[in-house]
């Protein structure tokens, strides 16, 4: 059974490796960003309130985050494990989520936290080009990330639960160290 929590700034690679991860394992991919851009996408009550703040790469509302979350792990594909991505993503999402598992009796192995410099991933996301990977987009989403979900860190550090990743060397570098956590 493997629950995992990916953690990390903008274009850290939190996707793709919990992507891929997720593949290996036979297990759902959550990532709130996908869900909200597919709510955007279908033009849906959520993706209309979410749209705004994701294009200037501000958080979305935890009024509109938190019951989607729940929903989505009370899915019966999310009972055999999950990968979070993009979730929690302030300390009220991670008190929420803590509340949520005990709720469902679930916990989860640990939280993965991609370390990449700001520099290579303003690099990465330019080239990426999403319609929120502007350099202006990206700075901000970068200090929302500092101010409002890098104190994460030292929450699951505290509690023993993070474990950090060289998030700056190749795709296949990155996944080889998540595998050996998930295989220890
Ligand atoms: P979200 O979709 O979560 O975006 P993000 O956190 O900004 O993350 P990214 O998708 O940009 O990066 P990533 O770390 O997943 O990297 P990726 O693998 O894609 O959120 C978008 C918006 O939704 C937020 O701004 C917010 O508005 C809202 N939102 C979402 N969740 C929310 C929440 N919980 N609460 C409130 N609001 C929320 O890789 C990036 C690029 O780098 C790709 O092109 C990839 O190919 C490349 N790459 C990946 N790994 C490597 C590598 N090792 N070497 C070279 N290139 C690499």
């Amino acid at each position: 059974m493997v629950r995992l929590i990916f953690l990390g700034p903008p274009g850290a690679g939190k996707g793709t490796q919990a992507q891929l991860l997720a593949k290996n394992c036979s297990i759902p991919h959550i990532s709130t960003g996908d869900i909200l851009r597919s709510a955007v996408n279908q033009q849906t009550e959520l993706g209309m309130k979410a749209q705004s703040y994701m294009d200037q790469g501000e958080l979305v509302p935890d009024a509109l985050i938190l019951d989607m979350v729940g929903d989505r792990l009370g899915q019966d594909d999310a009972q055999p494990g999950w990968i979070l991505d993009g979730f929690p993503r302030n300390v009220s999402q991670a008190k929420f989520l803590d509340d949520l598992l005990e709720k469902i009796e679930q916990s989860y192995d640990c939280v993965v936290n991609l370390d990449v410099p700001d520099e290579i991933i303003i690099a990465r996301l330019l080239e990426r080009g999403r319609k929120d990977d502007n350099e202006e987009v990206i700075r901000h989403r970068l200090s929302v990330y500092r101010e409002q979900t890098s104190p994460l860190i030292d929450f699951y550090r505290d509690r023993q639960q993070l474990v950090s990743v060289n998030g700056n060397q190749p795709v296949d570098e990155v996944s080889s160290a998540l595998e050996q956590i998930v295989q220890p």
